[in-house]
């Protein structure tokens, strides 16, 4: 015969058993609840867009520039290395290149990867010398590039709050809160650490800091790449909404079908411009 475990034993090791249980579901819970306090790795805990009411977005109005155009380049030939040792093939990169940017253009680029369109725009912006031809900064206006490297740059471990009052340290706490208000950040988020925004949620940081100068040209280089699509509605709501001048590449079709009214295709070197996507894509794709 098996001998029986006394009734007060078994009691004890059940209390003990469901004790030690409710510990761990509490340690659980509690590691669950205080993500924020962890360095744990940001991409963990990713916050999607919830409130689709909260996420507007709106580029402050450019001032008023006093020429219509604001950027003209003239048979421009660019090739990458210097004047002095030039690129190993010689072979150019940008052809004759001549374009220009009005107050209000909406600039849709395309071109296959590796064309030269982000060249393109370091020449518009002055950041290169062309080889041959000119580029003239005619209205000397102020200009916002946003590329995915400054997504990629922000410091995942410092809030929207923090990070904006570091750039801007002449706005107060509360002008920094309303003012990343009109980019969607709002409540909670704005205390948030970075690493915690989704794609959309850290570009719209981004775009906060890029056009707090109020620039009259916004360039934007691929910016969709990391954007849910509804934060690529509302920044096509954005771009429509803006005053200055805009141009856009994108690979994305909806997004530059929706903002531009002039293409410029990138193709061999060569630099066309026409009103039509359906033209656009047929002189980039071919088809
Ligand atoms: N800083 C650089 N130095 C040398 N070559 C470069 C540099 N930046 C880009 N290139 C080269 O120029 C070509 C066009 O690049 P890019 O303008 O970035 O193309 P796209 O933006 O159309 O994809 C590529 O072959 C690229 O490797
Ligand atoms: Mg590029």
């Amino acid at each position: 015969m098996r001998a029986r475990a006394p009734l007060p034993l078994v009691l004890l090791s059940l209390s003990l058993f469901s004790l030690s249980f409710l510990c761990l579901c509490l340690c659980l819970s509690l590691s669950l609840s205080l993500p924020f306090s962890y360095p744990l790795p940001p991409s963990v805990f990713i916050l999607q867009d919830v409130d689709p009411d909260a996420i507007r977005l709106k580029f402050p109005d450019p001032e008023k520039a006093k020429k219509n155009i604001l950027i003209q380049a003239s048979n421009v030939d660019y090739r990458w290395g210097s004047k002095d040792k030039p690129a190993e093939d010689g072979k150019l990169l940008l052809k004759d290149v001549s374009a220009q940017i009005e107050i209000q253009s909406r600039i849709g680029m395309l071109g296959a990867n590796g064309a030269g369109k982000s060249t393109l725009i370091k020449l518009l912006l002055g950041e290169i010398e062309p080889v041959k031809g000119e580029i003239r900064n005619v209205a000397s206006c102020r200009k916002a590039v946003f590329a995915q490297h400054h997504v990629d740059q922000l410091d995942l471990y410092a809030t929207p709050l923090d990070t904006l009052r570091l750039k801007f340290p002449e706005l107060s706490l509360q002008e920094c809160r309303n003012y990343l208000g009109q980019f969607g950040i709002t409540g909670d988020m704005v205390t948030m650490q970075m690493g915690f925004l989704s794609g959309g949620q850290k570009s719209r940081v981004v775009f906060s800091m890029l056009t707090k100068s109020q620039p009259s040209l916004i360039i934007l280089d691929e910016p969709t790449n990391h954007l849910d699509m509804e934060t690529i509605d509302v920044l096509i709501d954005a771009i429509k909404e803006f005053k200055g001048a805009v141009v856009l590449v994108s690979h994305d079709q909806y997004f530059l079908k929706s903002v531009a009214t002039d293409y410029w295709c990138v193709v061999d070197g060569k630099l066309t411009s026409v009103p039509d996507f359906t033209d656009a894509k047929k002189i980039t794709y071919g088809v």
